[in-house]
């Protein structure tokens, strides 16, 4: 880590939801409310959860995650009910490159919550040192693309034989578009230049 990779908040709230990250006793509800959804895992990257270890398995990597690097996997709760709405976060691939996303449970879609949780990642992405924050997506997924459009994401094209979608496609390569944004500076240099 450099000086521009301070530790992520573990708790983020925005003006309807809760993020933080998942722990050992959220497997059930992780589980129950969208990770063994077949409908909501459609054009996910890993592959829906047949049994409640994989969850587990999933709160173990999430574990390693927010070790190895400043941030990892986020639950988004509702702040009104405290229901578990889905699931954002940062996945680093070098101290200044992330990839995000975000899932939630097929109640949860169409009240503005996944754009909400996007805008929290990209608040919090350049405090962590991130550059360069993209995310990739399906060409037909038009919903996701929405909220990429929304969280002021540019679409950089579309890669070829980018990712594996193993719910649609098992085994295959899939073309994806890439979004992404770019931060330039980080706040602290940001305010320096104010100053200067
Ligand atoms: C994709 C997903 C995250 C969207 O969550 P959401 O909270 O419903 O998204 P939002 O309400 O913030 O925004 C959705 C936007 O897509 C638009 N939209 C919905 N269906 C659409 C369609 N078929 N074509 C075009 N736009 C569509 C909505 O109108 C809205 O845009 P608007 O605010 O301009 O009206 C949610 O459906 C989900 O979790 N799906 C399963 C997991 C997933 O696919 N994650 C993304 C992987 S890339």
């Amino acid at each position: 880590m450099n000086e521009r990779n301070c530790k992520a908040p573990d708790r983020i709230e925005t003006h309807r939801l809760m993020l933080r990250p998942p722990r050992p006793a959220d497997a059930g509800a992780i589980f129950e409310r969208y990770s063994s959804d077949a409908e909501v895992t459609k054009y996910l990257s890993w592959p829906r959860h047949r049994s409640i270890e994989d969850t587990r398995a999933f709160i173990g990597f999430s574990k390693a995650e927010w070790l190895k690097w400043p941030a990892g996997p986020y639950l988004v709760f509702s702040r009104a009910g405290s229901a578990l709405l889905g699931g954002a976060g940062l996945h680093f691939e070098t101290a200044e490159r992330a990839e995000t996303g975000y899932v939630l449970a097929r109640d949860a879609w169409g009240h503005g919550y996944a754009t909400e949780a996007l805008w929290a990642m990209v608040k919090l992405a350049p405090q962590v040192g991130v550059r360069r924050l993209y995310a990739l997506c399906h060409p037909e997924h038009r919903p996701s693309q929405r909220v990429l459009e929304k969280g002021g994401f540019d679409c950089e094209g579309l890669v070829h034989e980018r990712a594996q979608l193993p719910n649609l496609a098992p085994g295959c390569k899939i073309d994806m578009l890439c979004y992404s944004r770019i931060f330039r500076t980080s706040p602290s240099e940001e305010a320096r230049l104010d100053v200067d």
